[in-house]
């Protein structure tokens, strides 16, 4: 069947392209209705039918390849390597599960994982979804009030974790972060359940923290079934930022996401069982959810957790461990790539890199000179795709599982199965439907299976944040610009909101903007997000003092400056520290005191700042601009 025949079926025959989809995963009792979209835009999917995910990625698969490879765990952090076989990996998730229970954890509640990339974070997930309780994992690089945040919207009974992470060679603590997470928050969880892995001393608080390695002693022998739950019980929340400050909980289902990772897996990432797939991110991010965890693991496939940098001891690590693990789908992004391209490409070529089939990359745009380089490097095909933390799973790229089909440079590609994409004019909300017209990629409802049910108890939210109505439908804005080409290839333009995107992490500007205010020297804040040749994107702040004065001489601003990232690295984390932190008197708003961001960003980028008629003091961007000119 040709590709537009699939996608286009995908929409026309829904329920009947997707009850086809749901025979890749295991059932333990069959739905009865594919989806129901009586109350758009909550689409329930699989109705009836009852599975479990972890039941879908481990167990299933023991009979017929419990002595393949499932989780290789890989740190040129703590220059250690362990491999799990399907039927180790049962056996350890089994092991977690039961010590999860003890701690008090039922269906239904939530377990907060905040870890560094260590196969006991992978356990943990597993155990969660085993015994129908939700994870949230937050990202280890996030620190004390992004965390704590997090806890108060999750509402933990308990939260793992561990002593510390390691990043190029260097111990990072994160008891000490958890801990004061824990006292900012409001919510207090019953049990902390601690990976001590021997890199920094841990202080314990007694009847509350717990240790992983004598506990798990004493459940060696857990047998612990999986838990069967309705295809439409959530599986978890990951925590993801949008224009507000408070980060959003992405809420996915079960069955519909087991399904849709399995069907992604065969046309998208050319994954077959006794395979291996290697991703790079991280599991605090969505792609390690469904393509360092999930996906593969579901798919019977082998996959990689790499903890360390691409770089070190040299730039030949991944791609050693292609050669030794015979990968055959790999998955980043294209910062690292980028970070790649400044070492010598005789380290890519050292090795033996056949057994790739292709190298994904997602979660920022993926610029020709970069695709090229790559693709030169390693001599393997490139497959940019494109999705978000909402939709768990591509929404355009080539699928060459179904048919191969040639990429376009710059552009991600089409859209996927199941996904009617659409593109809207801003002012007129109607659909644009001619080619290279500039408007925002929105979905037309319902979303297809594995994307967001819902905002964690926000339903509200929910509806009013991300679903339009254009007329007579209702569809879902992904919040990017976007063009499609005469040939029906989308191109990404960039955010319509203040999501930034650093070296492929997701920050809210907002975040970044209140973690700053907090400063007691700092009256008033804007940050943006502006064009960096390595990371994509970097935060740059423009920051009021409530005594100017404070910043008098260059040597008292760099020392506030220094003082303001501080701030930020201590509250949220250094992945949202601002590259720079300037001072200016004033900042450039409207009359009716809405702040200029997109006039800021532009002027940083030495862009034409576009119609300023209702700036209410136009110093206020000379200032800008008179900085930028300095640097
Ligand atoms: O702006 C788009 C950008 O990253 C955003 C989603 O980020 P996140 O929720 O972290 O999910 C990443 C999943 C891969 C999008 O709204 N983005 C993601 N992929 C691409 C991209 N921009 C251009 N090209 C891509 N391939």
């Amino acid at each position: 069947m040709s590709y537009a025949d699939f996608h286009r079926r995908s929409i026309t025959d829904r329920d009947a392209f997707w009850a086809e989809q749901a025979t890749l995963i295991d059932w333990h009792r069959p739905f009865t209705q594919v989806c129901d979209y009586s109350n758009p835009p909550f689409a329930k999917w699989f109705v009836g039918g009852q599975t479990n995910l972890c039941h879908n990625a481990v167990d299933r698969h023991v009979a017929t390849r419990g002595a393949q490879n499932a989780l290789i765990w890989v740190s040129t952090e703590v220059d250690k390597e362990v491999v799990y076989s399907f039927a180790e990996l049962h056996a350890e998730v089994q092991r977690t599960a039961a010590m999860l229970l003890e701690l008090g954890v039922k269906a239904g509640d939530r377990v907060l994982i905040y870890m560094p990339m260590i196969p006991e974070a992978v356990f943990a997930m597993l155990a969660c979804t085993r015994i129908g309780a939700l994870h949230s994992v937050v990202f280890g690089g996030f620190a004390s009030v992004s965390l704590a945040s997090r806890i108060d919207d999750a509402e933990p009974t308990v939260i793992v974790s561990a002593d510390a992470g390691s990043r190029g060679g260097k111990v990072v603590a994160y008891k000490p972060l958890l801990d004061e997470a824990i006292r900012l928050a409001k919510h207090k969880p019953a049990k902390v359940l601690l990976v001590d892995r021997g890199l920094s001393p841990m202080e314990r608080v007694a009847g509350r923290d717990v240790d992983y390695a004598p506990l798990r002693d004493r459940h060696m022998a857990a047998q612990v079934p999986c838990t069967w739950v309705e295809s439409t019980h959530p599986s978890y929340t990951l925590y993801t930022s949008g224009t507000t400050g408070k980060p959003k909980g992405v809420q996915r289902d079960t069955g519909g996401y087991a399904v849709a990772l399995a069907a992604s897996m065969k046309h998208i990432f050319l994954g077959a069982p006794g395979e291996t797939y290697f991703s790079t991110s991280d599991i605090g991010w969505v792609v390690g959810h469904s393509y360092i965890v999930y996906g593969p693991l579901i798919a019977g496939m082998a996959t990689i957790l790499y903890e360390g940098l691409p770089i070190r001891p040299d730039a030949g690590i991944w791609w050693s461990l292609v050669e030794k693990y015979k990968v055959t789908s790999m998955f980043s992004a294209p910062t690292a790539v980028r970070v790649l391209k400044k070492q010598d490409p005789a380290y890519l070529q050292k090795y033996d890199l056949s057994s790739l089939k292709a190298l994904f990359l997602a979660g920022e745009p993926l610029d020709e000179p970069t695709a090229k380089w790559i693709a030169e490097a390693i001599g393997r095909p490139i497959v940019d795709n494109y999705w978000q933390t909402e939709t768990g799973w591509p929404i355009l790229t080539i699928c060459n599982g179904v048919e191969p089909a040639p990429s376009k440079f710059g552009s991600p590609g089409k859209p996927v199965y199941g996904y009617d994409v659409k593109l809207i004019d801003e002012n007129t909300g109607q659909e644009l439907t001619g080619a290279n017209q500039k408007g925002v990629v929105a979905i037309e409802g319902p979303l297809p299976p594995g994307c967001m049910q819902t905002v964690w108890r926000d339903d509200a939210r929910f509806v009013n944040t991300y679903w339009k109505s254009i007329p007579g439908r209702l569809v879902y804005s992904t919040f990017d610009w976007g063009i499609r080409d005469e040939d029906g290839y989308f191109f990404i333009l960039g955010r319509t909101d203040d999501v930034i995107n650093v070296a492929g992490h997701r920050l809210g500007t907002r975040e970044i903007e209140e973690s700053i205010s907090s400063h007691p020297a700092v009256a008033e804040v804007a940050v943006v997000g502006v064009a960096d040749p390595l990371k994509g994107q970097v935060a740059m702040a423009f920051a009021v003092l409530k005594d100017p004065s404070k910043a008098a001489t260059p040597a008292d601003a760099l020392k506030l400056e220094g003082e303001i990232m501080k701030t930020v690295d201590e509250q949220l984390g250094a992945v949202a520290r601002p590259a720079r932190v300037r001072f200016v008197t004033v900042l450039p708003k409207t009359r009716s005191g809405k702040l200029l961001r997109r006039a800021i960003q532009a002027v940083c980028e030495g862009r034409d700042p576009g119609d300023l008629t209702t700036i209410e003091d136009p110093s206020a961007l000379q200032q800008v601009k008179d900085l930028i000119a300095q640097r």
